[in-house]
């Protein structure tokens, strides 16, 4: 590997937003005294777990603790994941923050210590420092030249940027790839612009004030900047942030930069690693970079086995360890490759590592308000009696079958051209999509008629031994 270790990685991904199970939940709806608002940023309840993830959250930004793990436990549709989630979008997107769900490394082609390191380093951010030159001014004017009539197709386009401080102005020559860049970012005159000088790479920084009565080119979110003053030239310390997961692949001569965007990385050399770590802990001596330790969320922990528990009691030890926070629902059960049973499927030993917070079911009037922020979140108008009815049904069955049916019943009610999803509606659906105690029932009364019903009287703790 060449001395210099590699880091840039573009991110230029395109969120797409999709009304997922916890779109709801924008942060942990904590006060600053850490104490949590009934109703906040999508969050209902469950005030003492909340508060405790907000604790956690705090010592997390000071970026004292690392190698600290925290378990999530509780019954099924208790907000474990909710409140995960929330921790994630309270934390921003400069620390790391790694979600899988436990049995996804059984999935991947690649051992699962492999597995379980890559989503350690994932979850540990390297803040890097550089000094790079940039040009940084407000456009004046951007002329493309029109090729030659009769020149080839293909031909590369040429232009002039005229770029101005408080104090100067000054014309650039542009190539082809300057253009193709200030088109992509839609500059304009009036805009104020950095250019890179190494990458060439432009940002638009907003609009010059002096433009602010130009409402011709201004968009809901415009934002407003000052003409920059003095040199056009700059020097500028970028500050910026990746995974050391991200610094591995990019540096494992296999894998290369690309890997990155297929997802496909294989396993990565333990020698590459140490190299890797080597140069960040001198980046480190040399005041260049600093460890930013993440969070990793295992959900579903309990579906490790013994081999991925002892690990995680190893890396927990390292120094490049970030806050590892695991949730799960079950109760005293198997440990997965083992014949032993343990409180939440995880051995003692790491459970004693653990600080643990529980979460409790909910009430009638939580469950209510939950389901009033699902109804605006997918957009669904109910009356309010309907949402009594759904409250009660989320209490004699779950909360995630009410919160399925709001969908549902917005359809149904669709169907009949009505304005507001009514009590009527919810019946409907109600009927036509069973929950698990009415399918249970149905089982009971049916079971001779279904295939292989007879290994369930065999042995009755089947499901449990597959595990
Ligand atoms: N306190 C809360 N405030 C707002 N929404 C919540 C809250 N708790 C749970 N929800 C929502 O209810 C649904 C179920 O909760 P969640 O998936 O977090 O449960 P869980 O405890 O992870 O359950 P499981 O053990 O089955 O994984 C999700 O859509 C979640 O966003
Ligand atoms: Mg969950």
């Amino acid at each position: 590997m060449a001395a210099a270790v590699k880091t840039d990685v573009t991110r230029d991904v395109t969120r797409i937003e999709r009304i997922g199970a916890h779109s709801h939940i924008r942060g942990l709806g904590l006060d600053d005294s850490l104490e949590a608002r009934a109703v906040s940023q999508g969050m209902v309840g469950q005030a003492t777990a909340r508060k405790a993830a907000g604790v956690i959250l705090s010592m997390i930004r000071e970026g004292q603790i690392a190698g600290r793990a925290i378990l999530i436990a509780g019954q099924p549709g208790t907000g474990k994941t909710a409140i995960a989630m929330g921790m994630a979008q309270a934390l921003g997107t400069d620390t790391p923050f790694t979600t899988i769900a436990a049995s996804e490394i059984f999935s991947l082609e690649m051992n699962k210590t492999e597995a379980l390191t890559q989503a350690f380093r994932r979850s540990i951010g390297v803040r890097i420092k550089e000094e790079t030159e940039i040009i940084e001014g407000e456009v004046v004017e951007i002329e493309i030249d029109r090729p030659a009539a009769g020149s080839s197709k293909g031909a590369a386009k040429t232009g002039k940027l005229t770029l101005k401080t408080t104090e100067m102005e000054t014309v650039y020559d542009l190539g082809q790839k300057m253009i193709d860049s200030l088109t992509k970012e839609k500059a304009q005159a009036g805009d104020v612009i950095t250019i890179d000088k190494a990458t060439g790479r432009i940002a638009v920084l907003g609009r010059s004030f002096t433009r602010s009565r130009d409402y011709d080119a201004m968009g809901p979110n415009t934002k407003f900047v000052q003409t920059p003053e003095g040199e056009l030239q700059k020097r500028k310390e970028v500050v910026h942030v990746v995974s050391l997961h991200e610094i591995d692949v990019i540096n494992s001569r296999q894998q290369g930069f690309l890997a990155l965007f297929a997802g496909d990385t294989g396993e990565i050399k333990a020698e590459v690693r140490d190299q890797i770590d080597q140069k960040v802990a001198e980046w480190r001596e040399e005041g260049k970079a600093e460890i930013v330790p993440g969070v990793l969320f295992i959900d579903e922990v309990h579906m490790l086995d013994i081999e991925c528990f002892s690990y995680l009691n190893r890396a927990l030890e390292s120094d490049l360890a970030p806050v590892l926070v695991v949730a799960t629902n079950r109760g005293i059960t198997r440990i997965r490759g083992t014949n032993y049973k343990s409180p939440h499927g995880i051995p003692i030993d790491l459970l004693d590592r653990l600080l643990i917070i529980s979460t409790v079911p909910y009430t009638e009037k939580e469950i209510k308000h939950i389901l009033k922020i699902r109804c605006e979140e997918e957009d669904v108008e109910m009356g309010d009696d309907a949402l009594t009815l759904l409250t009660k049904i989320g209490i004699e069955t779950s909360l995630r079958y009410a919160i399925q049916l709001i969908i549902a019943a917005a359809l149904v009610c669709a169907k009949r051209k009505g304005v507001e999803v009514e009590v009527e509606d919810v019946k409907k659906v109600y009927t036509l999509f069973v929950d698990v105690k009415r399918s249970t029932q149905f089982l009971i009364e049916y079971q001779s008629e279904f295939m292989f019903h007879e290994i369930q009287d065999k042995d009755a703790d089947m499901t449990d031994a597959q595990l």
